[in-house]
């Protein structure tokens, strides 16, 4: 059967890959799909102590169609190699589309389980994988859940996270509730192809707050992720106190709105909420996060950053989609979650530079701090008097111009909260690109701020004690400069260090991989 062409493959293939590497704005030392189209991340794990990563792929050009498994795996979570694309749509129920899902370890067998795409809908597959995790066969029984649960109205179904809980797997396939809101179906089953209904795990309530909220639950959650935050597995008694999260992604009528969490307890066949948070107030640019733990007991936790320029742009770029770094997920005294790359990152820095340590003083000039970059890694330990606002310039143009701002501000009474905030709107010429503010707050006892800021050309990650903000930017006159300032009251900069970053895609590489 020929394939037809999709509209927006206006791209011959054989220039893809050289659009992609030409533009400036693609980041160097983030994941990125060779060229084409790059959305969430799929069966992140650790087997025999190699990392792997799959993705949604296209690589038909920078538009989402006909959805297939891109692969890389990394001996370090820094260094990425491609192999062959691991799912690929084929007659049958993932005929246009293998949409995303989970890796488990089947008793040494891994095991693929994911949304195949047909016919507008979702429905969950199996594939199994050769010891390598090269080469895949999907099951015959597939569909192994041949419709979603009877009796109840969804608005869409698909996604998946499964565990082992005894001697059974358990699973989650998102979905919505049409009229209630977003909720996580619970399966169980002793061989993953014959699954049990049991029931929804919880279920949200859209028509609490207010749509435009950036904690609005949505109509429908995908990518449901759940796991226990400290010691032990999903299902047995806490040893110590630290919650259970599910993490999902708000999505309402076809709008990718952003990833939250539940904190509480899952025990039986329910998980009680007790919390609800953001889990990164860049919003839609960490979008559909998917977590494992690696086998030194780390939850690590990968994002989709979205792009924040038109389709049509992306189409022309040859690429869309970058990943987040790795993020190392703990759980802080007051029971939220803690996020910071994993520490292996450090391994690129190059070219370390210090700036003193001063006071910075409201409305005066902002500090020449000598580092520049589209490439960086910048740490800085603050102290904020009551009432301070301090910005950090990024990608800032010699003219000033075009600069990208880090905003970290303190009230001027009382709370140990403050606010981090990035403020685009100088961020690029572009008029066509998002420039929408992000903003969260930020626990700030004694004004004291531990800031990192990453940025790799178009991608930004900022943690500010913890609590990050991801977002894209679209320079359009190549500043690199850093710029710190007290713009409101006073604050001291105890360290400030920063490094410029190494690229980790050195060779050329083929938008089809061939595998070792
Ligand atoms: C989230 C999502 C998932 C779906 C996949 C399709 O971004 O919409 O719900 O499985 O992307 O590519």
């Amino acid at each position: 059967m020929t394939e037809l062409t999709h509209p927006l493959a206006t791209v011959p293939r054989d220039e893809l890959l050289t659009r992609a590497e030409a533009d400036p704005l693609r980041p160097r030392f983030h994941f990125v799909s060779p060229a084409g189209w790059l959305n969430d991340p799929n069966g992140v794990s650790q087997w025999n102590g190699t990392y792997h990563l799959f993705y949604q792929y296209n690589p038909e050009g920078a538009f989402h169609h006909r959805i297939q498994w891109g692969h890389a795996t990394s001996p370090d979570l820094v260094t990425w190699t491609d192999l062959p694309v691991a799912l690929e749509p084929s007659a049958g129920p993932d005929a246009d589309g293998c949409w995303s899902g989970v890796l488990v370890n089947d008793g040494g067998t891994p095991t693929l389980v994911y949304s195949g795409r047909f016919e507008g809908k979702e429905l969950p597959c199996v594939a199994v994988g050769s010891p390598d995790l090269q080469n895949w066969t999907k099951d015959p029984g597939n569909p192994v859940i041949a419709a979603p649960p009877a009796g109840v109205e969804i608005s869409a179904y698909r996604d998946h996270c499964v565990w082992r809980e005894g001697t059974k797997w358990r699973q989650l396939v998102g979905s919505g509730i049409r009229h209630r809101g977003g909720t996580a179906f619970l399966y169980e089953s002793s061989d993953l192809r014959s699954w049990d209904y049991i029931g929804p795990l919880c279920i949200g309530d859209a028509s609490q707050g207010d749509p435009a909220d950036t904690d609005w639950t949505g109509t429908m959650w995908e990518c449901v992720d759940l796991f226990r935050a400290g010691q032990g597995s999903l299902g047995s008694v806490p040893t110590d106190n630290a919650p259970d999260v599910l993490v999902f992604s708000a999505w309402d009528d076809g709008e990718t709105r952003h990833p939250l969490y539940w904190t509480g307890r899952y025990a039986g066949d329910a998980f009680e909420p007790e919390a609800l948070h953001r889990l990164d107030y860049g919003g839609r640019f960490f979008y559909a996060p998917q977590s494992f733990e690696d086998e030194s007991g780390r939850r690590v936790m990968f994002g989709w950053m979205q792009e924040g320029r038109s389709d049509a742009a992306m189409v022309e770029a040859g690429w869309s989609g970058v990943m987040s770094l790795p993020r190392v997920t703990t759980v802080a005294n007051d029971g939220t979650l803690e996020f910071a790359p994993v520490p292996e990152i450090e391994k690129l820095r190059r070219n370390h530079v210090t700036v003193p340590g001063q006071v910075l003083v409201g409305a005066g000039r902002s500090l020449e701090t000598g580092v520049s970059g589209n490439q960086v890694d910048l740490e800085l330990d603050l102290q904020l008097a009551p009432g301070a606002e301090v910005r950090l310039g990024v990608l800032a143009s010699p003219d000033g111009v075009e600069e990208t701002l880090i905003v970290l501000s303190r009230a001027a009474h009382g709370t140990p909260v403050g606010t981090l905030r990035l403020d685009r709107t100088r961020s690029s010429l572009d008029p066509a690109v998002d420039v929408e503010d992000k903003s969260g707050p930020v626990p700030m006892m004694d004004g004291r701020v531990r800031l990192r800021v990453v940025v790799d050309r178009s991608a930004v990650e900022i943690f500010a004690n913890g609590k990050p903000l991801t977002a894209r930017v679209y320079p359009t006159l190549g500043g690199e400069r850093v710029t710190l300032a007290a713009t409101e009251g006073s604050a001291r900069l105890l360290t400030f260090d920063a490094w410029t970053m190494a690229g980790i895609f050195e060779s050329t590489r083929s938008l089809l991989p061939q595998g070792k």
